[in-house]
């Protein structure tokens, strides 16, 4: 359920992120990133030249201010607002005095060039305007000196000042860490990128302000919110209504004195009524390295003895390592960025790949649980390939795969490629694949009537989707119960989607080529190698039929006249017996409703494509809104599986050199 939740959760967080792009002009929230294209005004020492806000440089007793253009509208007496930035602050030096300091505000004006003081002040008030009623200010300071102007207790500390320097609540820097549960100190100028969340909820009217270290720079997407302690530093009862003006504008201040140190905000997330979006760690810029002064005689003789060690050293780590997690990155994949996920971190959360990680090895390789940094469980498929060739294209199609979104397909999350090998990252499924259930294959419950009616609806409901409600048309090419997992409550998700047509395209120079699975592709599918949405709809029938009955469409170890499903429900069709083919172990079931389920199978089992009913007809037909047409069970016009010698022995061949297994083949002609 975590893995679900964790995924979900993960996807939502990006889907809200892309939405934001979209919004991001309508004032009221934005997302900052490169703060050269923030639309900020900057005054004093501020910049924005690399990237990154540089709020305060080493100019004495100076001030520097960033506002956002666009005004903020509070509006209403329960208004709230939430933001989240990630600061660095670098002193000259790691031991006190750390410079003054900086802080978030709200303010009615963005020019606080002469009403904010530098040094104690931080630029935010002065001496004869401060805690006067009338600034209508909120700010939260990070502050790293201990003026006595502002009453401080402390070189490090966090406050919450409204109208005046001097805090209505602080508390050293410090953060709560859930995997301990103990707070543990922070210092806030430390050179190192510390994430601080500010949330405002209107109607408790309760402040927080919370503080987290950054994690490690990662290649793949980390958002804020996975790692936000679920104890604030501070949390303030204010009702903001009585200091707030309707119309606000957020930035930033901040301020130097005899002492100073450059101060930096590396990622800010912003808005009104809601939370704010959770930053991606893995966008925000390092803060550049502010040129260092050091005794270079000293300095030098150590160094040139220790490097000289610790390069050989390094050397063979390095080259170690570089083999052990060497992956193919090219050119054209920088714009998937946000969905390849780093060969390193995927072996790290895997343990290696380990044996016990180890969750299934089916047709196109093996799958590997894995737990990311974050708590996101995923499932791992490696696929084995050789062919570079269509390469890019298929990375295109992962991509916009990710973008599916269905809860009854199993989550794409990413990829990551190296040589000879491709990893496919998908949402962990706790409860695997369905035909471990149906087979009972690890002693497993078995499913009940309404469970297997609820899976098939999801997965037709999928179907429907990638067919017709998605921007373009998608064959899902190896529908069977196989590839149908299961999730904590047992709905059914289908997977692996586009497998299938990977490996077609990676053998496209041989024209005969044939992807699928023996029992499960259509007529024309094995005949000609056409695939439509009809292929995928025979396949739907086959799975139907599989699911009622409780085995494969082929079984050699079934009486003669049963090795065939179709052929035999046909065969009990005409007698109108069609419910002696319903699983036996299914102890209470619908009959009316499995007679349905039989028929509607056979209807997808059409050998003339035409006469299959299309996703949305089948959908109606499982929600019986529309009822199923009466059908003949003359196997004539059935397309009954071809298990020939030759197709088989032919299918083989191919499974061998495209690297794929066809399971049912092999249980086929073992026995016999
Ligand atoms: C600090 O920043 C201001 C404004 O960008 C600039 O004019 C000044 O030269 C900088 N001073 C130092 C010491 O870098
Ligand atoms: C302090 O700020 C106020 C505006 O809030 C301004 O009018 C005043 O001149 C400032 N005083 C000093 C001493 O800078
Ligand atoms: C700020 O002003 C309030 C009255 O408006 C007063 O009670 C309080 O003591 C003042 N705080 C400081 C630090 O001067
Ligand atoms: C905060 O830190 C200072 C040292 O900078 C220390 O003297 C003080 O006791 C700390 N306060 C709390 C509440 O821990
Ligand atoms: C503030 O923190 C408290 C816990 O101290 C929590 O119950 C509350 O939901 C938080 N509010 C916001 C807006 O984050
Ligand atoms: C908060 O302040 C506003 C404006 O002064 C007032 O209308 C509202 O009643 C206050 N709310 C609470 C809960 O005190």
């Amino acid at each position: 359920m975590a893995g679900v939740l964790g995924s979900l959760i993960f996807w939502l967080i990006i889907s809200v992120h892309v939405t934001f792009l979209v919004l991001a002009q309508d004032g009221d929230q934005f997302v900052h990133y490169d703060f050269r294209k923030a639309n900020l005004e900057l005054d004093g020492m501020a910049s924005t030249d690399n990237g990154p806000l540089h709020l305060t440089n080493k100019t004495e007793k100076s001030t520097g201010h960033a506002f956002h253009k666009i005004p903020m509208k509070f509006t209403g007496s329960s208004f709230s607002f939430s933001t989240e930035f990630v600061f660095a602050i670098f002193p000259l030096q790691i031991s006190p005095p750390y410079g003054q300091g900086m802080a978030f505000v709200v303010s009615p004006t963005k020019d606080l060039r002469y009403s904010g003081d530098p040094t104690s002040y931080l630029g935010l008030f002065n001496r004869t305007n401060d805690n006067k009623s009338d600034n209508h200010i909120l700010a939260v300071e990070l502050d790293t000196n201990d003026s006595p102007e502002a009453a401080d207790k402390s070189n490090n500390h966090v406050g919450i000042d409204i109208n005046s320097i001097v805090s209505v609540e602080y508390a050293n820097a410090s953060y709560f860490d859930g995997t301990v549960r103990l707070n543990k100190n922070l210092l806030l100028a430390s050179r190192k990128s510390i994430m601080i969340w500010i949330d405002y909820d209107g109607i408790h009217k309760l402040l927080n302000v919370t503080l987290a270290p950054v994690p490690k720079k990662h290649v793949s997407p980390l958002f804020s919110s996975s790692f936000k302690p679920s104890v604030p530093l501070l949390s303030r009862s204010i009702n903001l209504s009585e200091i707030f003006m309707e119309t606000m504008f957020v930035g930033f201040s901040g301020s130097t004195g005899a002492v100073k140190s450059d101060q930096y905000i590396l990622g800010w997330s912003f808005k009104i009524g809601g939370i704010a979006d959770s930053l991606d760690i893995s966008q925000i810029s390092d803060p550049p390295r502010p040129d260092k002064k050091f005794p270079l005689g000293v300095v030098l003789g150590v160094t040139i003895s220790t490097v000289g060690f610790l390069m050989i050293l390094g050397g063979i780590v390095y080259l170690y390592k570089k083999k052990k997690y060497a992956e193919v990155l090219e050119q054209w994949e920088k714009e998937y960025n946000p969905q390849r996920y780093s060969f390193r971190s995927l072996y790290k959360a895997t343990k290696g790949f380990r044996e016990n990680h180890l969750l299934g090895a089916g047709g196109f390789g093996k799958v590997y649980k894995g737990i990311l940094p974050s708590g996101t469980q995923i499932a791992v498929k490696r696929v084995y390939h050789d062919a570079e060739q269509g390469m890019k294209q298929y990375v295109a199609e992962i991509a916009s795969m990710g973008r599916l979104r269905h809860k009854n397909l199993v989550q794409l999350l990413g990829y990551c490629r190296r040589k000879g090998e491709l990893l496919l990252v998908y949402e962990y499924m706790p409860n695997g694949s369905l035909d471990d259930y149906l087979f009972n294959r690890n002693k497993l419950k078995d499913l009940t009537w309404s469970q297997r009616l609820n899976i098939i609806k999801g997965v037709a409901s999928a179907l429907l989707y990638l067919h017709e409600d998605w921007e373009q048309v998608v064959l899902h090419r190896d529908v069977k119960a196989s590839n149908i997992l299961l999730d904590a409550d047992l709905n059914g998700k289908l997977g692996d989607f586009g497998l299938a047509r990977f490996h077609d395209r990676g053998a496209s120079l041989e024209a005969t080529r044939v992807v699928g699975t023996i029992g499960y592709m259509a007529p024309e599918l094995t005949a000609m190698g056409v695939t439509t949405t009809w292929t995928d709809v025979y396949a739907f029938g086959a799975f139907i039929l599989e699911v009622v009955c409780g085995r494969r469409p082929v079984d050699p170890d079934a009486p003669r006249e049963q090795v065939i499903l179709v052929k035999w429900v046909a065969s009990c069709g005409r007698r109108d017996a069609l419910t002696d083919t319903v699983d036996s172990k299914l102890r209470d079931y619908e009959a009316g409703e499995a007679k349905v389920l039989l028929k509607l199978g056979m209807l997808c089992s059409q050998s003339n494509p035409e006469n299959r009913p299309s996703m949305r007809q089948i959908l109606q037909y499982l929600e019986g809104s529309v009822s199923v047409p009466g059908i003949s069970f003359d196997s004539a016009g059935l397309g009954i599986p071809n298990i020939s010698h030759e197709t088989v022995t032919q299918q083989t061949a191919i499974s061998s050199s495209a690297n794929f297994s066809f399971e049912d083949v092999t249980i086929l002609f073992d026995g016999r």
